[in-house]
């Protein structure tokens, strides 16, 4: 096959297409602890984010996919299954996201020195996004810091999350032409 992307570039591609299904598996773990731990609110609202972390790795993928390249599956690594509490889980998926927000910054500067303009560009739409994760996860976080270990306020952030619905991703590359 053509070599339409760079050896590197694509080696990028494919670890971010792994980055964004761990990012799925970390989050349904994340929903799996709060429904464990009796609130069923924030898990609606984690299994939401993770709804978003599988179309993120499918921009990824369709993206590979259009340049003629090949995606190759790398084993998803094991999440953590426990957390202390709701804060720390929204903390920790608040640093989460600042690490993805890493790994489309150096992808960025990769594309760049590659000269590669079309993932430069797709890039984009994820740059544009990480700044929305980081505040969701963020805002959470800080709600949850507000209302410390005062039930009553938990239980209001709990409710609050649970009315978080799953919007289809508005995306380039999402769903793959000609493809569901
Ligand atoms: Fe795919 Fe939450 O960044």
């Amino acid at each position: 096959m053509m070599d339409m992307v760079s050896e590197r570039v694509l080696k990028e591609l494919n670890q971010q297409v792994n980055e964004e299904l761990y990012s799925e598996y970390i989050y349904l773990s994340m929903a799996a602890d709060l429904v464990d731990k009796g609130f069923k609110g924030m898990a609606t609202w984690m299994r939401v984010q993770a709804r978003e972390e599988h179309v993120h790795a499918m921009i990824f993928y369709n993206f590979i996919t259009e340049r003629r390249a090949k995606v190759e599956l790398d084993a998803i690594k094991m999440p953590p299954t426990t957390w202390d509490s709701p804060l720390t889980i929204f903390e920790a998926a608040h640093e989460h996201e600042k690490f993805i927000t890493g790994r489309i910054d150096h992808m960025v500067k990769i594309a760049l020195e590659e000269n590669d303009n079309a993932t430069y560009q797709m890039l984009q739409w994820f740059v544009e996004e990480q700044v929305e994760e980081e505040a969701n996860t963020d805002e959470m976080a800080t709600n949850l810091r507000i209302v410390g270990v005062d039930g009553q306020g938990i239980l209001m952030i709990d409710r609050e999350a649970g009315s978080r619905t799953f919007i289809v991703p508005q995306a380039p590359y999402y769903p793959a032409p000609g493809q569901q």
